[in-house]
């Protein structure tokens, strides 16, 4: 039962650009827009999401923190982050929450830089290649994690 959960997506730098930056690689739809069809996905699904955006990597562990507690499932798109950031594979791993790792691109499809994700080993699967769809797929494996296994924030519930 999806009832009462909730989802946290956080997307890393640049992403604010969306839609005007590489419509080739990336595609015309806006952040606002992934975000509304995410909500309407949840919506069917019943479960409450919080969808934010940093280009700060600092911020981004700052919200991983944060969502222990309050989140069931922590989906992320750490764009150019994936490729570098120790830190945010760390507040994964601090904070045991699953983590889902999605990008729009198919990152085994470019670039030498980008097949390698430093959060990868640290999160419960990657979902990449799909365009905005990448972020209705990560609300449906999300509901399945957390059907299928304890978040910290359902240990903590009474009921
Ligand atoms: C991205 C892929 C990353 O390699 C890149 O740095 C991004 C976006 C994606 O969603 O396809 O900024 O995460």
């Amino acid at each position: 039962m999806a009832s009462g959960m909730k989802i946290l997506f956080l997307n890393g730098p640049n992403l604010n650009l969306l839609g005007q930056r590489e419509p080739g690689v990336y595609g015309s739809t806006t952040l606002p827009e992934v975000e509304a069809k995410v909500r309407a996905r949840a919506t069917q699904l019943k479960v409450g999401v919080e969808f934010r955006q940093s280009n700060l990597e600092g911020e981004l562990v700052t919200w991983i923190q944060q969502a222990r507690g309050n989140f069931d499932v922590i989906v992320l798109n750490a764009a150019a982050y994936t490729h570098t950031s120790i830190a945010l594979r760390d507040a994964i791993s601090s904070v045991g929450i699953p983590t889902i790792e999605i990008h729009l691109s198919n990152i085994h499809a470019r670039e030498d830089f980008r097949h390698r994700s430093l959060i990868a080993p640290v999160c419960q699967g990657q979902i990449t290649g799909f365009g905005p769809y990448s972020y209705i797929l990560a609300v449906e494996a999300s509901v399945n994690v957390n059907e299928t296994q304890d978040s910290p924030r359902k240990q903590g519930k009474s009921s």
